[in-house]
């Protein structure tokens, strides 16, 4: 393919093409990545084939981006034009002779003076100075925090980037300061890096992260300019797909309407089309047959091979969030009643199907313990077909006599009793779970303190995988060895979940004391990444330092704890219209959906 036909071929989202590597022949393979996934040269073909000229100012820059909506609004071909405009605006960044990252040219992350770390007082004013400095600048503004920003870590990988779930404590820690301008960036900064073509993965993908490139400018040897790189798993380790990105980013935008007041980001007609292209993606028809989204393996916070392939609790916890948030802001227009209808049915077959099927207690395990199998009809009692031998021995034991958790996936012939932290908390704030299943959670929480907080808040997920297990299911990953980062190691940045679920249950005493727990030793040992062993003795083998999910997700829980009402802009309310679906449905004893989900 020339490169007529590559600028042509990826409008009009010259910035979103990309394509798995793996299966294209090697000098194709090669290309079509320098292609992919490289922003920049797509938009610099696309510029050179139509002729638009290049902005040069940092003004003019954001100027582009604010009159996107405007540009748009009204008009018959808003969609195509908001995609064009999005388009041209980023490959147009430009600013010359000089770096403007935060911390310096590349990346906002080098060349950096070395951070004034210990002159503060608290834990607290250190958590704050440490987000501060991990701030990304693009064309002047702030639009990101770095993933990690440790000064002392010559090989930082890809935590130099952006990611967009890192970036959801530190925006909301923003919010809560009142610095909105950064959390604004970040939305319409990411949006602009949304895919927009045709290509597989579909649209509406957003990236995992992204970075902020310095480079040379075309044509003039002293000058440079900085350009959007984004990374949509085509360079990530394993090449996972970020399904979890669009969502929280949803989230993320409510939240910024809700503490800001600012309700003008989510109205934008590019805003609501990037949020209808997340959830057009997500309602998707495909072969499944349930209601729950099905996602390859390592597509959310796990982000490496862990088994958590099919329909894993923390992307149900997060798609069911997302869809009421998005339900929220969707402003009413002809086109979108269909969309609003297809949401509605999927949140109430989801919400079914995960408090009905995922759901785990004394009571349920003894259920399964006794159930039949090979039931055939459509009125089975043990409808996917569970083999009692899969309760492990070690849940046999651990399942305290009052509380309960929803299991961590669940297929044909497959329950992943695993408890997983991130989904739980998350259907607690979501209102997935139902009052009486989010008492029982932290219920669970509680009476399992040692396993699951223990000397550092909170495990990722319980119990590791180990021996044949571990080898089987991870592919002998050396990194999630037992007990140790994804694979059942202590990740503080989950305390800030943690919180706003125990706020919204009017538990904040339990939260309380797992930032306590945190306090006592995470600004000494540097802000880690994660912890490893049993009870979270140890700073994690591989954990970067002064990882600033770690610091934002501390900070956050400590504003929260002192604000707890702040809670509000992230946790959405039980929803009425689904409580009512339920019981007609109970009392039909039947479908009441148009889709044939398994409910
Ligand atoms: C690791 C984590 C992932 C995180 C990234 C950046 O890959 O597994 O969840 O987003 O690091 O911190």
């Amino acid at each position: 393919m020339g490169i007529a036909e590559v600028a042509l071929h990826t409008m009009p989202g010259a910035f979103a093409a990309h394509s798995p590597a793996y299966n294209l022949p090697h000098g194709a393979d090669a290309r079509r990545r320098k292609r992919n996934t490289n922003s920049v040269s797509n938009a610099r073909a696309l510029q050179g084939l139509l002729k638009i000229p290049r902005l040069r100012s940092v003004q003019l820059q954001c100027q582009r981006i604010d009159d996107l909506a405007r540009v748009t609004e009204g008009n018959g071909t808003w969609v195509k034009d908001a995609m064009n405009n999005a388009s041209q605006v980023l490959g147009d960044a430009s600013v010359p002779d000089q770096a403007v990252g935060g911390n310096g040219s590349l990346n906002g992350n080098t060349n950096k003076p070395p951070p004034q770390r210990r002159k503060t007082s608290s834990v607290d004013d250190e958590a704050w100075e440490l987000l501060q400095e991990s701030m990304v600048y693009y064309c002047g503004s702030p639009v990101g925090t770095i993933a990690a920003n440790d000064p002392n870590d010559s090989d930082p990988m890809n935590y130099d980037q952006v990611f967009i779930r890192d970036f959801i404590p530190s925006g909301i820690a923003f919010l809560l300061k009142g610095e909105y301008e950064i959390v604004r960036n970040f939305i319409l900064h990411t949006l602009q890096l949304q895919t927009m073509d045709c290509h597989s993965p579909g649209q509406g993908l957003m990236p995992a992260s992204f970075k902020v490139r310095t480079i040379p400018l075309d044509g003039d040897e002293d000058a440079t300019e900085e350009v959007l790189d984004p990374d949509f798993g085509e360079a990530a380790i394993g090449r996972v797909a970020p399904v979890d990105s669009g969502l929280w980013w949803i989230i993320l935008l409510r939240a910024y309407g809700k503490c800001s007041g600012d309700l003008s980001v989510q109205e934008r007609i590019d805003v609501q089309t990037g949020m209808k292209m997340i959830l057009k993606l997500c309602l998707a028809d495909g072969f499944d047959m349930f209601p729950t989204l099905l996602v390859t393996d390592g597509s959310c916070m796990i982000d490496r091979r862990m088994g958590i392939h099919g329909h894993p609790l923390e992307i149900q916890a997060l798609f069911y969030s997302a869809l009421l948030c998005a339900r929220e802001m969707l402003t009413p227009e002809d086109g979108s009643a269909d969309l609003i209808r297809a949401l509605n049915n999927r949140l109430i077959a989801l919400s079914f199907h995960i408090r009905e099927y995922y759901w785990l207690d004394m009571q349920k395990l003894n259920e399964i313990y006794r159930y039949k199998t090979e039931e055939y009809s459509y009125d089975a009692v043990n409808k996917f077909n569970i083999y009692p031998d899969q309760i492990p021995p070690w849940l046999v034991e651990w399942i305290p006599p009052k509380g309960g958790y929803f299991i961590g996936n669940l297929q044909p012939a497959h329950m992943d009793f695993r408890f997983f932290s991130l989904g739980n908390l998350w259907s607690i704030v979501s209102s997935l779970a139902t009052t009486q299943q989010s008492h029982a959670i932290l219920d669970l929480i509680e009476s399992k303190w040692s396993d699951l907080v223990a000397e550092m808040p909170l495990k990722i997920c319980y119990p590791a995988l180990e021996n044949q297990e571990w080898k089987i299911i991870t592919g002998s990953d050396p990194k999630n060895t037992p007990w140790s980062y994804h694979n059942g190691g202590s990740w503080p940045t989950l305390l800030w979940q943690l919180t706003v679920a125990c706020i919204k249950m009017n538990r904040p005493e339990l939260a309380a004391k797992a930032i306590e727990v945190a306090e006592r030793r995470i600004a000494t040992d540097k802000w880690p990444e994660y912890y490893d062993t049993k009870r979270a003795r140890f700073i994690g083998k591989q954990a970067r330092l002064y990882q600033t999910w770690s610091i934002a997700g501390f900070l956050v829980a400590k504003l929260l704890i002192e604000k707890p009402d702040a809670a509000r802009i992230l946790w959405n309310d039980e929803d009425a219209e689904i409580l009512n679906a339920f019981s007609t449905n109970r009392k039909r004893g039947k479908k009441v959906l148009k889709k044939t989900y398994i409910v």
